[in-house]
């Protein structure tokens, strides 16, 4: 293999939307833990967020929400190597050279772009109407991100397994024409996070727009709670805490002995779902509010986050660059 450190971990995240607890419990904060284990590169997929985003404006703020976001949860620069993924030429250069030797059928099963194949259909469009080739593309450059730091080991959400395997496919294939190169590398998903539920119990996504922002302000925080949907028992009726997304929120942030005698509440009766929402409130704005300080302290100085970026890209770059050169030598150019 060429340019192993030792134990590896890449992640990215895409400047898409203002970061919801969703990405943090998902991928953020299982990240952060395993910086503590292993070199760590983790960056602002700003490349890909193109695929979607057509302002400028907004890519911009997107990306220093990200990157804020990154530093108040506690990422050390110092340590993890963070970056913004358009400052590293080198991961663009590597997508092309994998895109050579990755088979068109893979990433014709990728699934975001047959759920958008999906859609066409069933709308009656040409098959890839809207469709542009940066989505159709996009597992390549994520391999292209993972790759070149002989990563073994990806920390993602559960909607990104698909994408790691994509990553060790096109590995494998590049090793077998060109010799051993690539580490394979492997998702790392937190499988007790597998499935936070948004305000309306389903997945939390923005696509679906029932998320709770880590950083909102307090009113705001609390009106997305209070937004959270519970069925219509009154509170006397004893509830299933396992089917309840009110109670699913509730036990990630609340201490073990207080969730213990809540699932208690819920079984007998006697519980109130306005009065646990209120606590879950409560909960949340204590655990973030040390962090949202930070984060609105960072905001207000971009200059400074565009620093650190740049210092985490000449790191980045120091070891992608012979990596890249011996790729470069395999291939003959
Ligand atoms: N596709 C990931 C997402 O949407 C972001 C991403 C881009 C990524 N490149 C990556 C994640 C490399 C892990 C490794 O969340």
């Amino acid at each position: 293999m060429i340019g192993v450190v030792q134990k590896t971990a890449v992640t990215g995240i895409k400047p898409t939307g203002t970061p919801h607890l969703g990405n943090y419990l998902g991928m953020i904060k299982p990240a952060l833990e395993l910086a503590a284990e292993y070199q760590s590169f983790y960056f602002i997929a700003d490349y890909h967020a193109l695929t979607t985003i057509r302002d400028s404006v907004t890519l911009r703020q997107y990306t220093y929400e990200a990157a804020a976001t990154w530093l108040a949860l506690g990422l050390d620069p110092e340590r993890v190597v963070l970056y913004r993924q358009s400052d590293l030429p080198e991961v663009f250069e590597l997508a092309w050279i994998l895109s050579c030797s990755t088979a068109k059928g893979l990433l014709n099963r990728a699934h975001a772009y047959k759920a958008a194949v999906d859609v066409n259909t069933v709308e009656g469009h040409a098959v890839d109407e809207g469709i542009n080739a940066g989505l159709y593309n996009y597992p390549v450059l994520m391999a292209a991100d993972i790759l070149l730091f002989g990563t073994q080991v990806v920390p993602v959400g559960q909607d990104q397994k698909q994408h790691i395997e994509i990553a060790r496919d096109i590995a494998a294939t590049f090793n077998h024409a060109y010799g051993e190169v690539f580490v394979l590398p492997e998702a790392r998903i937190r499988e007790d996070v597998k499935l936070i539920p948004g305000t309306d119990g389903r997945k939390m996504s923005k696509s679906y727009g029932n998320t709770i922002q880590v950083f909102a302000p307090p009113d705001q925080l609390r009106k997305s709670v209070m937004r959270v949907v519970t069925d219509s028992r009154t509170p006397d009726e004893p509830k299933d805490p396992e089917t309840c997304n009110l109670f699913a929120l509730y036990r990630t942030f609340a201490p073990p002995a207080e969730v213990e005698q809540v699932r208690q509440q819920y079984l007998q009766g006697g519980l109130a779902y306005g009065a646990l929402k209120q606590t879950l409130f409560e909960h949340l704005n204590d655990t973030f509010a040390a962090a949202r300080e930070r984060y609105n302290t960072l905001m207000q100085d971009t200059d400074h986050i565009d620093s650190i970026l740049h210092e985490g890209a000449m790191r980045a770059r120091a070891l992608a660059h012979p990596m890249l050169d011996a790729i470069r030598a395999r291939v003959g150019v």
